[in-house]
C-alpha cells in the first residue's frame, strides 16, 4: 500500500494550477448518459473517481475516448443500466447515473451505497423525489431498482439540502414530461456547472445557483462540449497548506468567486490575499490566528474544508471552534491529528482546537478524502518526518497532489 512521507518545516512558494473539479466532473460525466450524441468535455481532472467513474459508464457500454484531461463519451449504445455494488461502495457518487438512466431508458438497478466513512450518507431524498416524477421504485438484494414509462413532472421540495440529491433529479427532469420544480435545492457552483452542461445540450433550465430550480423536460438532448469548472476545494486545500506552513503561494486557474467563506477565513487567519481574475495569491508570515469554522450548504463555508481548517488550528495562536452540521461522525482525522500532538476536544458535532506551537511527526492514517488532506496539511507543518498512511482516499479526489506541493517547496514523497 503506498504511503506519503512528508518533511515538516518547508514554507511554500510558487505557483500551482488548480485542476478541474472533481465534485462538477462526476455529475456532468453522468449527463452523458443523457444523449446518444457525444458529449466533449476538457478539463477532466486526473484521479480515481474519474476513472471510476470512466469505467462504470464503460460497463454500462458508453464509449469513452480520452486524452489529457479530456474525454469524449458517447452513450449511443447503452447496453447495461446498472451500477453494481463493488463500484458504488468505493465511489458514492455512482449514485448520479440513477436519474439519467431511468429518465431516458425507463430503468435503472442501482447498489445502495451503505455504510460511508463520515456518516450514514443516506439516498432517500434521491428516491422521493424518482418517485414524485412517476417512478415504480423497490429496493431488493441491495439495489434500488427503478422503471418507469416516462417520467413527468413534479414539484419537490427537500428535507434538507442535497448536492447529488438536487443533480440527480435535475437530470432526471431534463427529459421527463412537463415541468419540475425543485425548492430547497443546492445552491454549490458544481450544480450551476452541470446545469450549464445541460442546458448546452439543449435542456431547458431556470434558476441554477437558487434554492428554486426550474426544469422543462424536453423530448431529447444533443451533444455537446463542455469545460469542467476549478476543483474550489482543490483550491481551499492549498491555500490552508500555505497559511498553516508560511510562504506566498499563487493560484492560477481557480474560480475566485466560488471560494468566497474560505478565502474570509484565511484573512481572519491572518492571511494576506490578493485575487486578480483566475489567480489567488496569498502571503502568509508568522504563525495563523485560530478560525472558528461552520460547515452549512453553499455559499456559507463546506463541509470539505472543514478537516483542512482543524489542521491549521492546530498550530494557530489561540484556540477554535469547528461545528460540523452537514455529516456526523466528520471527526475522524481527530484522533490522527492528535497522534501529532494537537489538542483537540470532540463533543458531538462540535471540535474545540487549543493552538500549540509545534506538532511532532508520526505515523497517521487516512481515514477519508478531505481527512487525508489535512494529515498532510499537518504533516506539512509537524517537526520531522510524517507518514501519511492509506492515500488511496487522496488519490480519489486530488490530482497529483504530492507533486503539487513538491513544486511549491514541500518535501513530500510516495513511498510503497
Ligand atoms: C456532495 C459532495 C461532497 C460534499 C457534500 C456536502 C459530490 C460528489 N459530493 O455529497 O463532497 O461533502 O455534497 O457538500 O458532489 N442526505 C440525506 N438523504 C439523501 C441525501 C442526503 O439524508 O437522500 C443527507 C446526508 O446524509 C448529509 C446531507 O444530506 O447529511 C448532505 O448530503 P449531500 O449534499 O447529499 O452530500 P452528497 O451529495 O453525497
Amino acid at each position: 500500500m503506498q504511503k506519503l512521507s512528508i518533511q515538516g518545516g518547508y514554507r511554500l512558494n510558487g505557483e500551482v494550477r488548480i485542476s478541474g473539479a472533481k465534485n462538477a466532473a462526476l455529475p456532468i460525466m453522468c449527463a452523458s448518459l443523457l444523449t446518444q450524441d457525444a458529449l466533449h468535455l476538457d478539463n477532466l481532472p486526473d484521479m480515481h473517481d474519474v476513472a471510476t467513474m470512466v469505467k462504470l459508464l464503460q460497463q454500462m457500454g458508453v464509449q469513452v475516448d480520452t486524452s489529457t484531461q479530456a474525454a469524449t463519451f458517447s452513450a449511443a449504445k447503452v447496453d447495461k443500466l446498472e451500477a453494481p455494488y463493488d463500484m458504488v461502495k468505493t465511489m458514492r457518487a455512482a449514485i448520479l447515473v440513477l436519474g439519467p438512466l431511468l429518465t431516458r431508458f425507463g430503468e435503472a438497478r442501482v447498489s445502495l451505497p451503505g455504510g460511508c466513512a463520515i456518516g450514514s450518507r443516506p439516498v432517500d431524498l434521491h428516491i422521493k423525489g424518482l418517485v414524485a416524477m412517476g417512478a415504480e421504485i423497490h429496493i431488493e438484494h441491495g439495489y434500488i431498482h427503478a422503471t418507469a414509462k416516462r417520467l413527468h413532472g413534479a414539484r419537490i421540495c427537500f428535507d434538507l439540502i442535497s448536492v447529488t440529491g438536487t443533480e440527480n433529479l435535475m437530470m432526471a427532469a431534463v427529459l421527463a414530461d412537463g415541468i419540475t420544480v425543485l425548492e430547497n435545492a443546492a445552491r454549490e457552483p458544481e450544480v450551476i456547472d452541470l446545469a450549464d452542461c445541460l442546458i448546452a445540450m439543449g435542456a431547458k433550465i431556470e434558476g441554477a445557483g437558487s434554492d428554486k430550480i426550474t426544469i422543462e423536460g424536453v423530448s431529447e438532448l444533443h451533444g455537446a462540449n463542455h469545460s469542467v469548472m476549478p476543483d474550489r476545494i482543490e483550491s481551499g486545500t492549498f491555500l490552508v497548506a500555505a497559511a498553516a506552513a508560511g510562504g506566498n503561494i499563487t493560484l492560477t486557474g481557480a474560480r475566485v468567486d466560488t471560494l468566497d467563506s474560505v478565502l474570509e477565513k484565511l484573512r481572519e487567519a491572518g492571511a494576506k490575499i490578493d485575487v486578480n481574475a483566475d489567480r489567488i495569491n496569498l502571503v502568509m508570515s508568522g504563525r495563523p490566528q485560530a478560525v472558528n469554522v461552520r460547515t452549512a450548504p453553499y455559499p456559507a463555508f463546506p463541509t470539505d474544508m472543514q478537516a483542512q481548517f482543524m489542521a491549521l488550528n492546530t498550530i494557530a495562536q489561540g484556540s477554535a471552534i469547528v461545528v460540523e452540521t452537514i455529516f456526523e461522525n466528520r471527526f475522524m482525522h481527530v484522533q490522527e491529528l492528535q497522534r501529532l500532538g494537537a489538542q483537540i476536544e470532540v463533543e458531538g458535532n462540535t471540535a474545540v482546537i487549543l493552538g500549540c506551537r509545534q506538532l511532532d511527526g508520526a505515523t497517521v492514517m487516512a481515514t477519508d478524502l478531505r481527512a487525508s488532506a489535512s494529515l498532510v496539511i499537518a504533516g506539512m507543518v509537524a517537526q520531522g518526518e510524517t507518514i501519511v498512511d492509506r492515500i488511496y482516499h487522496l488519490d480519489r479526489g486530488y490530482e497529483h497532489i504530492e507533486a503539487k506541493l513538491s513544486s511549491l517547496g514541500a518535501k513530500i514523497q510516495r513511498i510503497q
